[in-house]
């Protein structure tokens, strides 16, 4: 098996903490300042794109890279770290090639100049979902990878018995009550969006095509007890613009502004389209349902985009935590920013209230100068409206956080915040556990790593 070319970039997106690494560690009983606490048990995971290869750096997109977790199991106050690439089909192709085969998302358009479909990785570098029993990586543009666990082997495709057959958006919305997890897919030709809902028995119950008037990238959805919402904002697919050398995906403010909700069995026939302003979200914090309203809160930005535009205000496209409120009896939309001073993204809450009614959201804060830094945490309160920041300081770098609840907890918010944390002048990082209830107070335990964590995409919490 070849080894990867092991050298300095140019890159942004392959510098700094971007820069890949290599190496596969196991470690136990990591060093730690503070305590760790012995009221969770569970693994603390992280994935995100860390290039094997990289076919043409000056065109590497973030989105390119393979698939990486990095865990922390955290169990009677120790803790142990491994990271493991996501043993994917196409990295597995190109280890035995010795180089890379799969072109990047910024090289398509040579291929399809040429009349030729480029080949595509389903990396699985983008989010984690825990559905029955089962840890899965997955990317949109491809089927989710299962993932043993503590030990983050990868076990393989999986496609729900044959009966997931399109596209997995890496967002599936498990609902902890009924079981069952609904994902979606998009396509760039027809039909631009197909749903499923996967039962207890791990095979899709229902699944429907729904439809939008163009392909655009949609990256999440959310769900409440009887519905399911699809948000059609205008970050779009264009082939003409790719062959002119530019970005495939990009703002297209033709398409229109829509949410849509569908009854969780539902199809084109019962959905309900929503317009809103023109803006666009990335991810979702959480929906639910009061009384005829179906409330949705989501990071908006004004505008939506892959990669920064060119002299544009950086914040034009980084999120603040948003709030829409759609009747459906009398079709009324309302639309409230819940924090006009912070910018954030990754929202998460605790995970048992997907699809219901939760007080606390935790985010992550950007550093607003760059889209893709963060160096802080957020808590805000449903409830009485408070926001809470907790900071790293000026060379701290963070990324998404989740919470993980005490054993036994009974209020919402007891148990603690998860994240990894790059200092930038030591380089190194460490693991922060954040006490949720004291979450301006400095972290319960910083667990040292034993190696440099690159900055991903998303976390997950998996209670043992
Ligand atoms: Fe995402």
């Amino acid at each position: 098996m070849a080894e990867a070319e092991v050298r300095e970039f140019n890159n942004p997106h392959l510098q700094g903490n971007n820069k890949p690494i290599y190496e596969e560690i196991t470690a136990e009983d990591l060093q730690v300042i503070g305590e760790i606490p012995s009221d969770i048990s569970g693994n603390f995971l992280r994935v995100g794109p860390n290039p094997y290869y990289v076919p043409d750096e000056a065109r590497y997109h973030i989105f390119d890279g393979d698939g990486m977790i990095h865990g922390v199991h955290i169990s009677g106050g120790r803790a142990a770290y491994r990271n493991r690439f996501i043993d994917s089909v196409g990295l597995r192709e190109e280890r035995a090639a010795g180089h890379w085969i799969f072109p990047g998302l910024n090289m398509f358009g040579d291929y399809i100049a040429k009349g030729e479909m480029p080949r595509t990785k389903n990396t699985g570098n983008t989010a984690m979902v825990f559905h029955n029993g089962q840890l899965f990586a997955m990317m949109e543009g491809g089927t989710p990878y299962r993932v043993s666990l503590p030990d983050l082997t990868t076990e393989g495709e999986h496609d729900f018995d044959g009966t997931v057959t399109h596209n997995f958006t890496a967002h599936p919305k498990v609902d902890v009550r009924s079981g069952q997890m609904m994902t979606f897919g998009y396509g760039i030709t027809p039909p631009f969006l197909t749903y499923s809902v996967v039962g207890t028995d791990g095979r899709a119950s229902h699944t429907t095509e729904i439809t939008i008037p163009k392909p655009i990238m949609m990256h999440d959805c959310a769900i409440t007890e009887h519905y399911t919402i699809f948000p059609d904002l205008p970050l779009a697919f264009d082939m003409e613009r790719m062959l002119a050398g530019e970005s495939m995906i990009g703002w297209d403010p033709d398409n229109g502004c829509r949410i849509g909700i569908v009854p969780r069995n539902g199809d084109d026939s019962s959905i309900r389209w929503f317009e809103i302003e023109e803006s666009f979200l990335f991810h979702v914090a959480n929906a639910w349902e009061e009384g005829d309203e179906v409330v949705f809160q989501a990071c908006r930005s004004n505008r939506g985009g892959i990669v920064t535009s060119e002299g544009s205000d950086v914040r034009e496209q980084l999120g603040q935590l948003h709030e829409w409120r759609f009747n459906m009896s009398t079709g009324a939309v309302t639309s409230k920013a819940l924090d006009r001073e912070f910018y954030c993204d990754f929202p998460r809450i605790h995970d048992d209230l997907v699809g219901y009614k939760n007080r606390y959201t935790y985010a992550a804060r950007f550093r607003v100068t760059d889209m893709l830094v963060f160096d802080g945490e957020m808590k805000y309160d449903n409830e009485t409206g408070e926001i809470q920041v907790h900071s790293f300081g000026p060379h701290c770098e963070s990324g998404e956080a989740v919470f993980a609840p005490r054993i036994n907890a009974k209020a919402e918010d007891e148990g603690y915040v998860i994240c990894f944390v790059y200092d930038k002048e030591s380089e190194c990082s460490e693991c922060h556990i954040i006490d949720a209830q004291r979450f301006t107070e400095a972290p319960v335990a910083r667990i040292k790593l034993p190696q440099r964590v690159p900055h991903g995409f998303h976390a997950a919490w998996v209670a043992d």
